[in-house]
């Protein structure tokens, strides 16, 4: 099996003053995990390096760069999923860790359950030795600027959603656009397939507020059967639809990944008025990049040769030879 890996950076707005870097950033996050396949390694190592590079690029919304929530503190999400055996590892709303993604894995491979949740998620991580690290350290001055101008009355897409206001689409799609997550699928050379998601969740959240990102199904699934997905957007809207194994079931209803990624968010956004993307990798190694927002940063490399994009219908190649 040629080994696949597949990475997004965030459906959200990027302004143009971020939009080189947060493509850079896939395209080294992408390069990273793709490594890893080409020596052997398994798609689960792959999918938590991706992440782990983005969490640690302040370009993204996940680990240092979250957006903080109504309080002004950053509360992150994060799950990984192994599609060989179905087993994942989440955590919720935790605070004071870098790599939150990590921390996901251990839950995976060190509790009897899936998800672990704010205090008790960072009980675990001392426990299991992980650093602490100082919130202000997670903080960017591009995510304290968003932080204050949402404050601003009207200025919040969280009210419009929170209070039933009626809304339009491109409203939600400019609005909706100051999230992100990043992600990644891979499938190795094993035919095993692996998900991972991390975010810092929406922009001036309520605190507390969990999203897709650590439910089973929403914010990531894998199945060797059938592939793997992950997926950003409004995490409300994709959790409404259960978007990662809408797409998955599509597949195994036999439609491409193209196909059941384009189903899937279109459904999405006529049912619940819900935008986002999707990465998405299936057991015979083809894969896709899809989005209803207006942008979302992508890589993705097989057989030696990396794809990138940032805008619909967009699509670059180059040899990785030449990077
Ligand atoms: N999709 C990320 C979030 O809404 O939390």
């Amino acid at each position: 099996m040629l080994p696949v890996i597949v990475v997004h950076g965030g459906a959200g707005l990027v302004g143009a003053e971020r939009l080189e870097g947060s493509c850079r950033g896939v395209q080294e996050a992408a390069l990273a995990a793709y490594r890893i396949l080409q020596q052997g390694g398994s798609a689960l190592d792959a999918v938590e390096e991706a992440v782990v590079k983005m969490e640690d690029n302040p370009m993204y919304n996940a680990g240092c760069g979250s957006v903080l929530n109504e309080l002004g503190e950053v509360e992150m999400d994060a799950i990984i999923m192994d599609g060989k055996t179905l087993a994942s590892g989440a955590v919720s709303a935790v605070r004071g860790i870098a790599n939150p993604i990590k921390l996901s894995r251990l839950v995976m491979e060190k509790t009897q359950h899936l998800c672990l949740t704010a205090e008790g998620a960072s009980r675990f991580a001392k426990a299991m030795g992980v650093p602490e690290v100082e919130e202000e350290s997670l903080k960017t001055d591009y995510s304290r600027k968003r932080w204050v101008e949402n404050l601003a009355p009207g200025s919040n897409p969280v009210e419009s959603q929170m209070y039933g206001k009626s809304v339009s689409v491109s409203f939600l799609n400019q609005n909706r656009g100051k999230m992100g997550t990043v992600g990644a699928v891979a499938i190795d050379s094993q035919g095993n397939v692996a998900s991972a998601t991390s975010t810092g969740g929406m922009l001036n959240k309520m605190a507390g507020r969990v999203g897709d990102t650590p439910c089973v199904g929403c914010g990531a699934y894998a199945d060797n059967l059938f592939g793997a997905a992950s997926p950003t957007g409004h995490g409300e809207a994709i959790m409404k639809v259960t978007l990662c194994r809408l797409i998955l079931f599509h597949m195994e209803q036999g439609m491409s990944p193209e196909k059941a990624a384009d189903t899937a968010l279109e459904y999405m956004k006529t049912r619940v008025q819900g935008i986002g993307g999707v990465i998405v990798v299936n057991s015979s190694g083809d894969w896709v990049a899809r989005f209803t927002s207006e942008k979302m940063p992508w890589a993705a490399v097989k057989n030696d040769q990396l794809h990138y994009g940032f805008y619909k219908g967009e699509s670059f190649t180059l040899p990785v030879s030449s990077i």
